[in-house]
């Protein structure tokens, strides 16, 4: 893409617009916009954009660029998209595209085809939603509670009961690579060999486009109207295409990332049929991971938008197991994850139909910490009468112990683990540390690659990741509060500057900038559990105080050779008198 175009884009979009759509903003001065920033999570906004420079900075994570960085990161795509995208939003005809090969340029022109191909389908089905053959679908989606106004929303269709309808409308509009690749078609192989004529692959069945983060149709699921073994599978769904990868996409993104970030959490449910029913009651932060459990591709996807998680899979077995595996992604991607368990054995669309929104959300807001629900698990599955049942049960959490980064939060679960299971909690520990081995080896190698933090530092980081109300902790964050003078220039200062900012903190992880920050932060409370005295850490700041004032020596002693050398006289006589007071600080502390 050629730079001039990408300036010239540049400078008719309007930044504070094209984030808008992506973060909510709120006016801060003549100039400038204050918002809660997408790339990290916070409570207070300290993601700053600048009307008038057009660039954006988070003070919190240190993120900035300008209008086409954001979208890079929040879309995850390169600059050249990053650019035509900006160009879409505000509506600026794009050049044509040139590409580097015939490949690219061939690919590039069949995913555009393949676009086209999904969002005449969509509109295909839409429509005959409404023909007289579909009376049946449109009783079964009345009956299922979905109004008018959800199958507008979801874009719900039918697909007729025909092998050559959809096909001879569609012939004339689009070439045989194209229909053969939209995975809308299916063909068999002849007894020759060659591949048969292409029928449609959805019949009689009721569709939901699946969309992406943008909104365009990519692909479809289809239920099946009756339950009979000829009907076959309850969902079928479009298979991979050049556009559409399973494990890549969250239903229903497109519509919920605005009230995910608004609520600050995203509710997961299984099934689009779910996810419709919660997103028409109102709770429009849903999405469904269509039957699966999480995938790292969909965790990622997520992260953009929140990393608080509130599940709510299907009171089934396998419900439970993808809830398990999906929660365990999820904790070590560092989310916060609440799961909710509906009572009589409902999943959430009949949930919210039988019992309606305000009972859902009082489900909701009971949703239990995921270590709770992991135990309690455990003990359902195990119950945990014997040794043996014991040692089941405890194996079955410590996979999930493990994945959590925080010790803290670790030895929290452990301890709750053991009283529920009655299992002696000093055993625990001891297995847990055990389990743990490997990872502790693993954050040790690589923190050997930041520089090494003093003893004072790493005491005030552990003494900071206590909870909330611990002695040592709210005595070094009063300390280091009074005196910011004393951390800064410090290897560790934006870290301790953070932690001092957190009235509580979820996960320490989080208050970590950068990557040297999380080694340190792991290595700190991978060690010692011991309990701190508040004197450990007014001698810690003692340490500081020394070591702060014998840098300012040496740099005295620097400042006055060349003082002497120019022979200014006058910086000489302040320079003595400061390392005079220094001289009596340093021997009284
Ligand atoms: N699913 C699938 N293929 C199937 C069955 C299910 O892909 N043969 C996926 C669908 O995305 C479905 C989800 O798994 O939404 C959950 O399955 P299930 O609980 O059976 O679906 P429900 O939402 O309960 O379906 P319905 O309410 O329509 O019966
Ligand atoms: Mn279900």
């Amino acid at each position: 893409m050629a730079d001039g175009f990408a300036q010239s884009v540049k400078q008719q979009a309007d930044i504070v617009r094209v984030i808008g759509e992506y973060v909510r903003l709120t006016k801060a001065g003549a100039q400038s916009f204050k918002g809660l920033c997408p790339f990290h999570k916070e409570k207070t906004p300290s993601f700053n954009v600048q009307a008038a420079q057009q660039f954006f900075h988070c003070f919190g994570c240190g993120q900035s660029g300008d209008v086409f960085t954001f979208v890079q990161k929040m879309e995850n795509v390169g600059f050249p998209e990053a650019v035509r995208t900006v160009a879409q939003k505000c509506g600026i005809p794009l050049p044509k595209r040139e590409f580097s090969s015939p490949e690219e340029a061939q690919a590039s022109r069949l995913r555009s085809r393949l676009l086209e191909i999904h969002e005449q389908a969509c509109g295909y089905f839409e429509e005959q939603l409404q023909s007289p053959e579909a009376a049946r679908a449109r009783e079964y989606l009345t009956s299922r509670g979905v109004t008018a106004e959800a199958i507008a929303a979801f874009r719900i269709g039918y697909a007729p009961d025909s092998y050559s309808t959809m096909r001879d409308r569609f012939q004339s509009s689009f070439d045989e690579e194209t229909m053969r690749a939209s995975g809308l078609f299916s063909s068999k192989e002849q007894n020759d060999g060659a591949v048969g004529p292409l029928y449609a692959r959805f019949r009689k069945r009721i569709t939901f486009p699946i969309r992406n983060e943008a909104g365009r149709v990519i692909a479809f699921t289809a239920r099946a109207l009756d339950n009979d073994e000829k009907a076959g599978p309850k969902y079928l769904n479009s298979p991979e295409t050049p556009l559409y990868t399973k494990g890549h996409v969250l239903f229903n993104l497109d519509k919920a990332k605005q009230s995910i970030r608004q609520f600050e959490f995203a509710l997961l449910v299984e099934g689009q049929m779910d996810c419709i029913s919660v997103y028409m009651a109102g709770i429009t932060n849903v999405l469904a991971t269509s039957g699966t459990a999480f995938t790292e591709a969909q965790v990622r996807l997520l992260a953009r938008h929140t990393r608080q998680v509130v599940v709510n899979f299907d009171p089934d077995t396998a419900g439970a197991n993808a809830a398990e595996k999906s929660i365990a992604l999820l904790i070590e991607e560092g989310f916060s994850v609440k799961v909710v368990t509906l009572d009589g054995g409902l999943d959430p669309d009949r949930y919210v139909r039988e019992r309606g929104t305000p009972a859902y959300i009082a489900a909701l807001r009971s949703a239990r910490r995921h270590s709770d629900y992991l135990i309690d698990r455990a003990r359902t599955l195990f119950p945990p009468v014997t040794p043996d049942a014991k040692v089941k049960a405890l194996n079955f959490l410590l996979p999930h112990m493990q994945h959590i980064p925080s010790r803290i939060a670790r030895d929290e679960f452990a301890a709750d683990a053991a009283q529920k299971l009655a299992i002696d909690s000093a055993l625990l520990r001891q297995e847990l540390k055990q389990a743990a081995f490997a990872r502790r080896a693993d954050v040790s190698s690589k923190a050997a690659a930041a520089p090494a933090l003093s003893e004072a530092e790493k005491l005030l980081l552990r003494a900071l990741t206590l909870p909330a109300g611990d002695a040592a902790r709210e005595l070094a964050r009063k300390r280091l509060a009074q005196e910011p003078a004393l951390y800064e220039g410090l290897a560790a200062s934006s870290l301790l500057s953070a932690f001092v900012a957190a009235e509580t903190i979820s996960n320490p992880f989080d208050l970590a900038p950068d990557e040297a920050s999380r080694h340190w932060l792991a290595a700190v409370l991978l060690h010692s559990s011991q309990e701190i005295q508040p004197e450990q850490v007014e001698d810690a700041f003692h340490s500081l105080r020394h070591s702060r004032l014998e840098r300012r020596q040496r740099e005295l002693r620097r400042q006055l050779a060349e003082a002497e050398q120019r022979g200014d006289a006058t910086s000489v006589q302040e320079l003595m008198t400061e390392k005079m007071t220094l001289d009596r600080a340093l021997r009284e502390n």
